[in-house]
């Protein structure tokens, strides 16, 4: 296993290209399962986590071809409709197979994901949008075990406790497009990753309104097509760059962005002194030199993105004043305070908040990295602090960030790869 060490201190300049989105590469992929069609995917980013749906989308039947840029799927035989616990349980994303296979076979084995660090994370919302299709659903050792003669459309609401859920929308809508009768989701989830899921499955052939808005209408059709389809920028790097520049205090170019996914960050940024500019898919970061502290209550989209909330509060850490992060998506996702606190932050969780006092500097030390998010946040703190910082368990990061040592040394960051 590897380690990153980062020499603190310095700061970033340049450019950087942001890869194609993780979390809408793996629902797409599994999306593939609805067709015996060739379908050929552009943009993915290379990533543990492409690699484990790859494995799994093998597993279930398909072949798979990895192109320079583009990774291709077809189709030799039967499709095989259990999807083991081995490559479920490492990754939630699997999960979404369910909806596709459920669609095109009739029935599906998946094993459940579990929890993980960041929550519970249960399923219910998904079992509920897909029983509504009048899927008859058990669940057995561990698997969901669906099965459906004939599924028809339904209008649902699939709100939860938490809100809308991004991978029970694209489970029920990829259930839905080969559904008879029209399926209207309500309190669907809004995130890109969802639009991107629905221009695939309309490239497809699959008929579906609404995308990008909480009430999704698809009227099911018989049989979905092949596509060549480029998936879209990954919002959740760029914001991480974004934080990233404002932690060295640095001017960044971020290419491959799309500003308009980003709004609830780039608000947060600018109350706490950072400056942007806009050019098609270009986002210039112009940081100050001293930033105000800024609270943050994360939400679904278009609210501030869970998924950035660790890196904001290592950003908030270095901010003198007190700034109070609050996660709405998952309560418990603050795994990352005690790391940072590792570091010199002076940061304490007072129930579904997290208190940052922030200090004037951060010091190098030895952290680990628990979560891909978590680690994320460690790496923006290890290149603001002063002196090393050696982060394990690096494999967190390879999954959803595309070497992103290499990108930050070529942004003049001090960073090494090390074997543990
Ligand atoms: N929830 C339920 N029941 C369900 C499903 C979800 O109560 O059946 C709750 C969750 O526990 C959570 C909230 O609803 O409190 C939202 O969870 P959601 O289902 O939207 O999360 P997800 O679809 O499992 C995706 C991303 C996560 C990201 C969340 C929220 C993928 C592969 N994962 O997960 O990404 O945090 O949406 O935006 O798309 C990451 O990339 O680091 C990551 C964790």
């Amino acid at each position: 296993m590897d380690k990153l060490v980062i020499e603190g201190g310095y700061p970033l300049k340049g450019e950087i290209k942001v890869s194609g989105s993780k979390n809408a590469t793996l629902p797409i992929l599994a999306a593939t399962l609805l067709t015996d069609d060739v379908c050929t995917i552009r943009n993915c980013p290379k990533l543990r986590d492409t690699m484990t749906m790859i494995k799994l989308l093998r597993s279930l039947g398909k072949t798979v071809d990895m192109g320079k840029d583009e990774i291709i799927i077809s189709s030799k035989g039967d499709l095989n409709y259990i999807a083991e616990y081995k490559l479920v349980s490492t990754m939630r994303g699997s999960f979404c197979v369910l909806g596709p296979l459920l669609a095109k076979l009739g029935k599906a084995k998946v094993s459940l994901p579990g929890g993980c660090v960041i929550g519970i994370r249960p399923v219910d919302l998904h079992i509920k949008g897909i029983k509504a299709l009048g899927a008859n659903i058990e669940i057995e050792g561990g698997y969901v075990i669906a099965k459906a003669k004939h599924l028809k459309g339904a209008h649902v609401y699939l709100g939860g406790g938490f809100g809308s859920s991004v991978l029970a929308t694209a489970n029920l809508m990829m259930a839905a497009v080969l559904t008879n009768g029209e399926t209207i989701i309500e309190s669907a989830a809004c995130e890109p990753e969802i639009e991107d899921l629905a221009n695939f499955l309309i490239a497809m052939g699959a008929k579906i309104k609404g995308k990008g808005t909480p009430q999704i209408i698809i009227n099911g059709v018989k049989k979905l097509h092949g596509a060549d389809y480029k998936i879209s920028s990954d919002r959740i790097e760029a914001g991480t760059f974004i934080v990233m520049a404002a932690a060295t205090k640095s001017n960044l170019v971020i290419r491959n962005a799309n500003y308009s996914h980003l709004l609830a960050l780039i608000d947060r940024m600018e109350e706490a002194g950072v400056k942007f500019e806009k050019d098609y898919n270009v986002i210039k970061v112009k940081c100050a030199k001293t930033l105000k502290p800024t609270s943050v209550t994360t939400f679904p989209y278009p609210g501030f993105p869970t998924d950035l909330q660790a890196q904001f509060m290592a950003l908030m850490a270095l901010t003198p004043g007190v700034s109070v992060i609050t996660d709405k998506v998952y309560p418990d996702r603050f795994i990352h305070i005690a790391e940072l606190n590792r570091m010199g932050a002076n940061i304490r969780r007072e129930g579904s908040n997290a208190i940052v006092e922030g200090v004037k500097k951060l010091y190098g030390a030895p952290v680990m990295a628990s979560d891909l998010r978590a680690s994320a946040a460690l790496v923006i703190a290890g290149l603001a602090a002063q002196g090393k910082t050696e982060i394990h368990r690096i494999y967190h990061l390879e999954r959803g960030y595309e070497e992103l040592d290499e990108k930050l040394k070529f942004l003049g960051a001090k960073v090494y790869r090390e074997k543990e």
